[in-house]
């Protein structure tokens, strides 16, 4: 199979064994197939850079439903199937009334990779409304459930891309979404953006727009130009470090973490450096966000990688800060 349609940054390669599986029933028979064979689970691909062709057998998530659970005057608890598109659910959320994920509309991807990486955008992180979820050991077979604590999620971050990599299926997500519209529109361009339309009391739904006109004027639309959005995470830096760093840079932005840290945006950074817009034949850095790389037509996943890495030395040796990935890399 050629996996150009099932990825994102739009990299041809092949995997021999390629599988869909719309029930966990389908699931534990399919695997009881292919027992010592590599393994890759597939959402929407929309996270992952394909290093080559796939030695091993990809089993592609497509486990629809979204069902009311429990609800109260002012809270739903959703259980949505891993295979189910995220923005789908998004909109589906704003249509009911239900508040929670609007800042995160048009992220592509999964309900399934939603924890994986603690999905977040404008202020908000899928940690806020997460209330568990269901995962298949992939050793034995069994269902297991997941508490908020055992997700261990942080910024980018959760126990799915730590100590149990590659080791559970996740099947179903249980949201908690409010029915009262209490609205996060905290972060700057939001703010900006609702200011231009001139809307003084926004809904869930004004938020997701606006969101969505953000999102649209700077990052690129997979569908046109293969990526997967931020390649590399945000650096946490000691405030030490940081205050040192301005005395060289002096209009260096950062964001408070802790009484001891700030993050300071990776854009920034390499967009400084002289990044932003570069372009190599088939591939390059957004020319409108310098933290997207970006496949033109038929670039290799090797040389996108090698590209990241002259950028984390480059901005290593400028800065003394060490970035990393956010993307997986899938050899
Ligand atoms: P995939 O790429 O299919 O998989 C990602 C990883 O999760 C892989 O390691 C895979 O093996 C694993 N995985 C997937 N599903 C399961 C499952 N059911 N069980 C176990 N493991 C699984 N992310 C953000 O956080 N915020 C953003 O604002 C954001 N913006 C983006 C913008 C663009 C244009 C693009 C292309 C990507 C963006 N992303 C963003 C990244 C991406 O959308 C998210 O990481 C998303 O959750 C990936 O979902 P997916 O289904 O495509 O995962
Ligand atoms: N910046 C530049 N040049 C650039 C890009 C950014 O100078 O080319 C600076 C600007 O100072 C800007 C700041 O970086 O104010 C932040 O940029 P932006 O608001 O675009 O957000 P980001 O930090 O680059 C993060 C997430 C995104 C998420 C947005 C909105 C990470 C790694 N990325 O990007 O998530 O959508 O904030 O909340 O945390 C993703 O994970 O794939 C992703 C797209």
């Amino acid at each position: 199979v050629n996996l150009k349609p099932f990825n994102t940054f739009g990299i041809t390669v092949h995997s021999k064994y390629f599988a869909t599986f719309s029930s966990i029933k389908v699931l534990q028979t399919l695997l009881s197939e292919v027992k010592d064979r590599n393994l890759l689970i597939l959402g929407g691909g929309s996270n992952v850079l394909f290093q080559g062709d796939y030695d091993g057998v990809i089993l592609r998530n497509e486990i629809k439903g979204i069902e009311l659970i429990q609800e109260t005057d002012k809270e739903v608890i959703l259980k949505v199937g891993a295979g189910e598109n995220w923005h789908e659910l998004v909109l589906h959320a704003i249509k009911k009334g239900w508040g929670g994920i609007e800042n995160l509309s048009l992220i592509p991807g999964s309900v399934g990779a939603s924890p994986m990486q603690n999905i977040g955008a404008y202020g908000v992180e899928i940690k806020d409304v997460f209330e568990s979820l269901e995962a298949l050991e992939i050793a034995t077979g069994q269902i297991r459930t997941f508490s908020h604590e055992d997700c261990q999620f942080g910024y980018r971050e959760s126990v799915f891309k730590k100590e149990l990599k590659d080791k559970f299926v996740i099947t179903s997500v249980n949201y908690k979404l409010r029915r009262s519209s209490q609205l996060n529109t905290s972060y700057g361009a939001i703010e900006e953006e609702l200011n231009l339309r001139k809307i003084t009391e926004p809904s869930i739904k004004d938020v997701s727009d606006a969101v969505i006109a953000i999102r649209q004027s700077k990052l690129p639309d997979p569908k046109k130009i293969g990526n997967a959005g931020s390649f590399f995470k945000n650096p946490v830096i000691p405030t030490k470090q940081y205050v040192e760093l301005q005395k060289r840079y002096a209009n260096i932005p950062s964001y408070k973490v802790d009484e001891l840290n700030v993050k300071v945006p990776a854009g920034w950074l390499i967009d400084q450096s002289g990044w932003k817009g570069k372009t190599i034949g088939d591939y390059g850095v957004h020319k409108r966000q310098a933290l997207v790389l970006v496949n033109y037509k038929d670039a290799k996943g090797v040389d996108i990688l090698n590209l990241s890495e002259q950028i984390i030395q480059d901005i290593f040796e400028g800065y003394g800060i060490k970035l990393e990935r956010e993307v997986n890399i899938i050899h």
